[in-house]
């Protein structure tokens, strides 16, 4: 695992939009992207680059909602990165028939995911006592959360995560200090290629 720490937001969002690019740069570039608020900033800086319309950007989860609601993950990532290939979780379907539909338009191998990890140490929409965490053969799962925003949740789960070529996992604030040792997140930890972006 390769940290680095930031006391400036503005170099936070730039080395994490950078890493975000150079994967953008990989012949038929696959990069999947995470939803919540750290983010945004970072997509909106990559927004700017030409490079991002190479790669084919895909959800590692999304709270079931509508696609134009403020609480969809899609509509952030659509409203910060405008996106020009982008393969999403189609929530105007029943739950077991928008996994199985995203499920069919997975790639093999993910070139990049870009990760948040909640306090309490989830990671995609994989909560702590989700049986999805353990989940070996399915890349999708339906999760739910009474915690956060949204109780129904459609998530990566870990096989399509770990066997990703690159994590980048992007921590904000004192209270995600220790985020990633928690349980699920701390399952990132034995993946050979994870860099951690943390801004204090
Ligand atoms: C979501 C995200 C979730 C997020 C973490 C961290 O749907 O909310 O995919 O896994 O990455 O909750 O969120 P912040 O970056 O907003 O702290």
């Amino acid at each position: 695992m390769n940290t680095k720490t930031f006391s400036q937001e503005a170099d936070f969002i730039k080395e994490s939009a950078k890493i975000i690019l150079e994967a953008c740069k990989l012949p038929n570039a696959k990069i999947a992207l995470s939803g919540g608020q750290t983010p945004e900033p970072i997509l909106k800086e990559l927004s700017h680059h030409v490079e991002k319309d190479n790669a084919t950007f895909y959800q590692v989860d999304e709270r079931y909602t509508e696609k134009t609601s403020p609480d969809s993950n899609q509509k952030m990532i659509r409203d910060s990165l405008n996106p020009k290939n982008f393969i999403t979780f189609d929530t105007s379907l029943p739950i077991e028939e928008a996994l199985s539909n995203y499920q069919n338009q997975l790639p093999n191998q993910f070139d990049l995911i870009v990760l948040g990890i909640g306090t309490d140490g989830h990671t995609a929409s994989l909560f702590p006592n989700s049986p999805a965490t353990e989940e070996e053969s399915s890349p999708v799962a339906h999760t739910q959360t009474s915690e956060f925003t949204i109780p129904d949740r459609l998530t990566l789960t870990f096989p399509p995560i770990l066997h990703s070529k690159k994590i980048l996992v992007l921590l904000k604030g004192q209270n995600k200090i220790d985020a990633i040792e928690k349980f699920p997140a701390s399952k990132l930890l034995k993946h050979q290629n994870l860099q951690v972006h943390f801004l204090v």
